[in-house]
Order: structure tokens, then C-alpha cells, then sequence
């Protein structure tokens, strides 16, 4: 039996409080191991000089609390409930972090410069929410998001990405991965089964698709976006895209390519998910329109501040055709009464203030000499690698060589401190190898020391 090495503090009483205490902390911490066996209640009352009873109702609050397992005639026993203990999902993707350098340069792609978030200006505009805003307005909002919200997106939306938006259209959500659940579930109930994926695109939206009950097939992406031939030969019925830079791959939907997908949508009485994550980041000229200002009848588009501020304030939009706008409100309504009503109109007052688009040009240039760093730091120290896409958002893909082990490499990065992503997660048909490289929060010259490493990877594999 193992000493469990509980001290109690006298003088400060709440004795079986404090053994409560110290014996959670020591299980969740890890100090006291799942399986360890407790010692009976008699002797532990006897070491800690406190009554036995009070060591009787610790233990029974433990059991029910579940850090203890407690069996007749088998004594008390420590349950599995650290983090690391717990059974995981198999199928969860989990990042390659076993290994025993430390991650210097973490290139994982996804996250903007979260140091780059515009506290000031947030700030000073929520300031100025609370400082108009009437007691009334403190209560629930629209579950479609306030007014003033929309108003602001909408034009935004109109201004920037050229949408055919209506604020009578739009909701607000709490980023693009909630639209695409409750998109998907409105339509599931319209009769809907089968849904197009870009092939690669991102895993970690897989769990939710698949979860809204949808059967998923992956359509090949090549230099001009969504191979659409394909998808019409495809018994898909909606189809998730990422029209003004595809992600991974970074290739923009080429007008042609974006005819006939819209034709496609409207020949099969289909619908359109446009997931429009990073169009502010466009860098050697001004990002296409959205899909969905060709066909607002057709598209579901999902917009987010996910790149362009931070994942923090888990803060997006759906533009939809009518029918499908009010649904995504009753929705959203019955399922959780609405976002946050405070932060709506601290982003539509950014937004109205001129801040949201000063920030954007602000970042905009950081995140270019970010990407101009990386490229050219890979020209150097990896000529053989073939950065893909057009020069836009916040990570670039890579092919490698053919017969490179991506996965081999992907850990030969992290063992030299770099972690990366491999593509092949990212596939649904096998394809050649590739890393997708997260640049947005990494400064130039970290950068170049990140590609050396990388080189030094590489020569470790060889
Ligand atoms: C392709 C893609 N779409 C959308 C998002 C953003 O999702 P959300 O707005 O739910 O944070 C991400 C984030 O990594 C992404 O990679």
C-alpha cells in the first residue's frame, strides 16, 4: 500500500474539508496514481490524528465525485481521471507531440498572430457600447444577432466581398464551424444525405460533417479550385468549398470553374456552403468576390473573425437565401437563445468606428512579409520543395519531393523543434506528399532559423 502523504493544517479547521482537498488535488495533479490503493479508513484517521469518520465521508465524497472507486472487500481505490487516463476517441486527430525537443517554431496552421489582436481598439469600442447602451439592451437579443450587428456585417459583407447581403439575411453565429452545423442540420431536414468536400481540405471539420449525419465524398481540387466535372458526377446534393482560397492547397476558383459550379448548384437543385475563412488576406491583389453574390439562391455563406481577429471570440456570420436565413434563426434560437448581444455590437461599433479595417491593412502587411519570409527561406534551404497557391491567408502548402515519407518527416521536424501538419490527414484519395505551414504568428527572422531547421529535418530523413 502506497503512503499517500496528506498533511492537514490544524489551526486552520475544516479538517475533512482540507482531506477532500489535498486528495483531489493529489489525484487530478497525478501525485497520487489511478489504481493506487488507498489506506483503509482506520489508519489513515490514526496518521492524520482526526477522527475516523472524518476519513469515512472524504473518502465516500471522493467516490462520489468519481476521483475514488470504491468496491466491498476490495478497499478504495484511485479512479482514472487525469487527462492523459482517460480513454480517448480513436478516431480524434491528435498532433504528433511525443516528442522530446521543445517545440521552438510551432508552424501548425490555423491561428492568426493572436498578438496582433487589436486590444485597444476592442476595448474602446465596448467601452462605447456600455457607455450608450440602455439597461433593456442588456437582456436576450435576436437570436439572428441585434440589428446594429447585421447592419454593419451586412454592408461589410456588400463593401468588401462584394455579397449580395441583407441584413434581414443574415445571422449571426459563433464562427463558420457552428454554421456548418446548423447549416447542415437545416439541410438534413430538407432531405439532404450527401455531401462534396474538397479533396484535401481541413480535418479538423470532419467530425462535425459527419456528425450532422451526412455521407462525405471528396472532390479532387487542382490549380483552378473544385474539379466540378467531378462533383457532377458525384451523387452529392451539397458541397463545402473554399472558392477564394482553397484551403489547403491555396488555389483561388477560377471564374469558369465558379460558372459551372453555380450551374451544377442550379441544374440539381443543389446547395452551396461557401466557408469564406481568411478573404481578407489576399496579397498580390484584391481578393475575388464571394460566390455567393453570383448566386445568393444557391450559396450558404459563412464568414468568420476566426483569422482576421482571434479564435477567442469564437464570432461569425451566415448570408443566406431566405427560407434558409429564418431557419438558421429558429434555429439557433431554440438551440442555445442567441450569441453574446455585448460583443455583436462591439464588432459592428469597430467596424462602423474604421478600426476592423485598419486593423485588417495593419495585419494585412505583417502577415505578407511573414509569407514573403517563409518563401523565400524555403527557396534557400529547400529548393526542391514546391510552395503551391496564390499569395494569400495565413499558412502555405508545400509539395515535397515524390517519394518523401511525409509522416517520417513530419517528426523528423518536430525532433529539430518545428511542428508542422502533414497533408496526408488532409486527403481523402492517396496523393503525393506535402506540408501545410502556418506562418501567421512567427516573425521573419524566426522564420528563416524555422526553415533551417526544416533543411536539417530533411538531411535527418533523407
Ligand atoms: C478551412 C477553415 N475554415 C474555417 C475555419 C474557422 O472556423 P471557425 O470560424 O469556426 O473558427 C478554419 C479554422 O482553422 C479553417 O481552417
Amino acid at each position: 500500500m502506497t503512503e499517500i502523504l496528506v498533511e492537514l493544517d490544524r489551526d486552520a479547521g475544516h479538517l475533512g474539508a482540507q482531506l477532500v482537498a489535498a486528495l483531489r488535488d493529489g489525484v487530478r495533479g497525478g501525485r497520487i496514481a489511478a489504481g493506487t490503493e488507498l489506506p483503509p479508513t482506520r489508519r489513515l484517521a490514526a496518521e492524520l490524528r482526526v477522527s475516523r469518520g472524518v476519513v469515512v465521508e472524504a473518502y465516500e465524497q471522493l467516490v462520489a465525485e468519481g476521483y475514488l472507486l470504491s468496491r466491498t472487500g476490495a478497499g478504495t481505490r484511485v479512479a482514472a481521471v487525469r487527462p492523459g487516463a482517460l480513454s480517448t476517441d480513436p478516431a480524434t486527430p491528435r498532433t504528433p507531440s511525443d516528442s522530446a525537443t521543445p517545440v521552438a517554431h510551432d508552424l501548425t496552421p490555423g491561428t492568426p498572430d493572436l498578438g496582433a489582436f487589436p486590444r485597444a481598439a476592442w476595448t474602446a469600442a465596448l467601452r462605447r457600447v456600455l457607455s450608450t447602451l440602455p439597461n433593456s439592451g442588456l437582456g436576450y437579443g435576436d437570436p439572428a444577432g441585434v440589428s446594429a450587428f447585421r447592419t454593419e456585417i451586412a454592408s461589410y459583407l456588400a463593401r468588401v466581398r462584394a455579397a449580395d447581403a441583407d441584413p434581414a439575411r443574415l445571422v449571426a453565429l459563433n464562427g463558420v464551424a457552428h454554421g456548418l452545423a446548423i447549416g447542415l442540420r437545416a439541410l438534413h431536414e430538407r432531405g439532404h444525405r450527401v455531401l462534396a468536400v474538397e479533396d484535401p481540405s481541413a480535418d479538423r471539420q470532419r467530425h462535425l460533417l459527419r456528425g450532422a449525419g451526412f455521407e462525405l465524398v471528396g472532390i479532387p481540387v487542382d490549380d483552378a479550385g473544385l474539379v466540378v466535372a467531378e462533383l457532377a458526377a458525384s451523387r452529392a446534393t451539397v458541397a463545402l468549398v473554399t472558392p477564394a482560397h482553397q484551403y489547403p492547397t491555396g488555389a483561388v476558383l477560377l471564374p469558369q470553374r465558379r460558372a459551372e459550379l453555380v450551374a451544377w448548384a442550379r441544374r440539381t437543385d443543389a446547395m452551396i456552403l461557401e466557408d469564406d475563412y481568411d478573404a481578407e488576406f489576399r496579397y498580390d491583389r484584391d481578393p475575388v468576390g464571394c460566390l455567393q453574390g453570383l448566386a445568393p439562391d444557391r450559396v450558404l455563406y459563412l464568414g468568420t473573425t476566426s483569422k482576421s481577429l482571434a479564435p477567442a471570440l469564437r464570432l461569425g456570420w451566415a448570408l443566406a437565401p431566405e427560407w434558409l436565413a429564418r431557419r438558421l434563426a429558429q434555429i439557433r434560437g431554440s438551440s442555445d437563445l442567441g450569441g453574446s448581444v455585448l460583443d455583436h455590437l462591439t464588432m459592428a461599433e469597430l467596424i462602423a468606428s474604421g478600426g476592423y479595417d485598419k486593423h485588417l491593412r495593419a495585419v494585412r502587411r505583417r502577415y505578407r512579409d511573414r509569407r514573403d519570409a517563409l518563401v523565400a527561406a524555403l527557396a534557400r534551404e529547400l529548393p526542391r520543395w514546391r510552395v503551391r497557391g496564390v499569395a494569400a491567408g495565413l499558412h502555405v502548402l508545400v509539395d515535397l519531393p515524390a517519394g518523401t515519407d511525409e509522416a517520417a518527416l513530419v517528426e523528423a521536424c518536430l525532433a529539430e523543434g518545428v511542428r508542422v501538419q502533414g497533408l496526408g490527414a488532409m486527403r481523402f484519395a492517396p496523393g503525393g506528399p506535402g506540408l501545410v505551414l502556418g506562418y501567421a504568428g512567427i516573425r521573419p527572422a524566426r522564420l528563416a532559423e524555422a526553415a533551417a531547421c526544416l533543411r536539417r529535418a530533411v538531411a535527418g530523413v533523407g
